[in-house]
Order: C-alpha cells, then sequence, then structure tokens
C-alpha cells in the first residue's frame, strides 16, 4: 500500500448543545491531537439537517459548536475549523460514495435504526444515508486517523468498507491515472481513554446524549457552577463505597461511568482515581467529582459565552477554514471525478 500523509478528521454536528461526552470523547482529543498532525475539524451541518432542525436553531448550533471547539482549545492558525455546507466537495463525494456502499451494508448500522425508532418509513432519506455523507467527510482529505466517541465505531468501519471497496472496483483506472495501487487510505478509528463512551447521569446503561429529554442526564458545557453541582449530586449511584480495582467496577455502572468521567477530566487512570477515592462514599466523592468538573468546564464556558457575542470572529474563522479546507478536498474530487469516468474531469 502507498504511503499516506498522516491526517486527523473529524466532525460535530451542530444539533443541540455540547455536552460531557462531546468534549471527553472527542473535542478535548481534537486538541491533544493538534500537536501530533494536521488537522482539519468540521462542523458537520449537512448532517444535521437529516432530523428536521429549525434554521435559526441550526445557525446558533453551527456557530455553538464552533465556539465550543475554539473555547476547548483549537487553533485556527493551525488547525482547519470549517463547517461542511461550505465545501461543495463533501456532498459530491457522497453521492459517487453511495453508488460505492451497498444497500445491505446501510442496513445494518445500528445508529440508523436508533434514530430512526419504530417510524422508520418516515425517517428521511438522509438519515439513512448519513454515514456514506460520513465517509466522504473523512475520505474527501484522505484522513488517516479519526479520533470519535464509541458510538461511531461502526460508521468508521463503513468507511474502510467503502474505501476499500472504491480502490478495488477501480483499480485499473487508480493504476492507469498514476495513483499507485490505492487511492483511498483504510482510516484508522481513535477511539479509546477512560470517556469513550461517557453514560446518562440518571442510567448508567444509556450513552449521554443531546437528544435525552433529562437535561439531568447530561452537563452541558454552558451549564453554570450551580447547575453542575446539582446535576452531579443528584447522579444516579449505588449504596456501595468505591471499590479498590477496576474489575469491581464492571457491574456498576453508575460508578464506572463517574470513575471514568473524573479520570478523563484529570488526565489520570481509572486505576488512579480509585487509589486515591476506593472506600469512599458517593456522597464525598460527588463533592471531589463537582470540584474537579469546574475547575476544568468553567473557564471553557466563559470563553463560550464570550464568544457567543463574537459572531463576526465566529463566521471569519469558519469562511477561512472552508477556504484552506477546499484547497485540500478539490484536487482529490477532481481525481475521483477522472477514476470513475466522468467527462470533464482533468
Ligand atoms: P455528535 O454530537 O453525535 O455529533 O457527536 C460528536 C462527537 O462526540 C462524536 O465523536 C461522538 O462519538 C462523541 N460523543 C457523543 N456522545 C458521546 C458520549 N456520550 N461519550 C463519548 N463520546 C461521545
Ligand atoms: N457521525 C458523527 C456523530 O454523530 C459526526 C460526523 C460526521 C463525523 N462526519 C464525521 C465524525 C466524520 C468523524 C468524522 O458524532
Amino acid at each position: 500500500m502507498s504511503a499516506f500523509k498522516e491526517r486527523v478528521f473529524s466532525g460535530v454536528q451542530p444539533t443541540g448543545s455540547l455536552h460531557l461526552g462531546n468534549y471527553l470523547g472527542a473535542i478535548k482529543r481534537f486538541v491533544e491531537l493538534q500537536s501530533q498532525m494536521d488537522c482539519i475539524y468540521c462542523v458537520v451541518d449537512l448532517h444535521a439537517l437529516t432530523i428536521a432542525t429549525p434554521p435559526d436553531e441550526l445557525r446558533d448550533g453551527i456557530r455553538g459548536v464552533t465556539a465550543g471547539f475554539l473555547a476547548a482549545g483549537l487553533d485556527p492558525s493551525h488547525s482547519i475549523i470549517f463547517n461542511q455546507s461550505q465545501v461543495h466537495e463533501h456532498a459530491e463525494l457522497a453521492w459517487i460514495f453511495s453508488c460505492v456502499a451497498r444497500v445491505g451494508w446501510l442496513n445494518r448500522m445500528t445508529q440508523f435504526k436508533e434514530k430512526a425508532g419504530k417510524d422508520r418509513e418516515n425517517a428521511s432519506a438522509g438519515l439513512y444515508t448519513y454515514p456514506v455523507l460520513m465517509a466522504a467527510d473523512i475520505l474527501a482529505y484522505k484522513a488517516t486517523h479519526v479520533p470519535v466517541g464509541e458510538d461511531q465505531k461502526q460508521h468508521l468501519e463503513l468507511t474502510r468498507d467503502i474505501a476499500q471497496k472504491f480502490n478495488t472496483d477501480y483499480s485499473a483506472s487508480i493504476r492507469a491515472r498514476g495513483h499507485g495501487d490505492v487511492f483511498f487510505p483504510l482510516t484508522e478509528p481513535l477511539i479509546g481513554g477512560p470517556a469513550a463512551r461517557v453514560m446518562s447521569l440518571r442510567d448508567g446503561t444509556k450513552k449521554m446524549s443531546k437528544s435525552d429529554p433529562s437535561d439531568y442526564s447530561r452537563i452541558n458545557l454552558t451549564d453554570d457552577v450551580d447547575t453542575i453541582a446539582q446535576k452531579i449530586k443528584k447522579a444516579k449511584t449505588d449504596p456501595h463505597p468505591l471499590p479498590e480495582t477496576v474489575k469491581e467496577l464492571e457491574a456498576r455502572p453508575e460508578a464506572e461511568n463517574l470513575v471514568g468521567i473524573i479520570a478523563a477530566l484529570t488526565d489520570a487512570t481509572p486505576e488512579q482515581v480509585l487509589k486515591q477515592h476506593a472506600g469512599a462514599q458517593f456522597s464525598q466523592f460527588k463533592s471531589a467529582l463537582v470540584d474537579v468538573a469546574v475547575e476544568k468546564l468553567g473557564p471553557l464556558r466563559a470563553e463560550m459565552i464570550r464568544l457567543a457575542h463574537a459572531q463576526d470572529h465566529i463566521d471569519a474563522v469558519l469562511a477561512d477554514g472552508a477556504r484552506r479546507a477546499s484547497t485540500i478536498a478539490h484536487p482529490i474530487i477532481e481525481e475521483v471525478k477522472g477514476i470513475v469516468g466522468v467527462v470533464g474531469a482533468k
């Protein structure tokens, strides 16, 4: 296989407000990767259209997620930060990939089944083909690494399947046009750490999510100190003190979740957290968690609020990012057009 330049791509949907799961599972890791590779971070507004969203809410959401990116420490002079709809190559490549992906593959996607719910006939066709657009997001930049939370694992496997099938189906054309043996990389997911799957504060078996009807299930990045404290104090737990080993957390999802959260917030391992807190009652442990959460999330929230008043700055960051993103995606999509044989491409 030919070597690909290492490049990170990830996306976050601008629906609802960002929560602790988005931060610990994705955005905090985006920030860490900035010093290791070239990074492209996208506010995926076209993905948000798959579930009806009022236009004003969508616009606010796009700027809100961008503010969250910047407040968390993404540096727009270094990484590329933009919203998906400004770079038309995503939608173009998604069409070509929808002709590569198989219906059988899409039928296996569990996120579609969860999001569509019982009334599947009435879900948008976009919700069904959503993972194809996601593959296009990533491969329009030939990205090699994608940091995401655990819930996106299946979509990244589909992305690899699409890349592989494209490389195989068009192998002769790829070689004939001088692109080596393979055109698209098989992207590596970067999933892991104690917060790859942050769970609901109300139910340790359900993931923390923007769409949970209970606001007490999640900590939003815009929550104030009192709200954070209240949500943590009300979080569901079990009646036992914290154990000594991570193994003993396995059958205790709520305890495991809170230990994972404090570990991720303090850049520690769950083992280190238990070393410090073994034997503690939840009342005590929750106080420690409130302190850490307020210390880490307080400055982030303050910066998000400041940026909420700097719309021109946010829009300029997105426009500049979109311009730089197009510079990378445009020639790749032109090559794809040549490979598949449509006329007019170089
Ligand atoms: P979304 O809000 O669905 O666009 O998700 C944005 C990013 O946050 C993706 O990488 C998700 O995998 C990640 N994410 C969302 N919810 C959680 C969660 N509860 N725990 C860990 N990561 C999450
Ligand atoms: N599907 C992802 C989510 O719901 C968002 C997303 C869209 C994405 N395109 C992407 C993530 C490309 C990583 C790479 O969280």
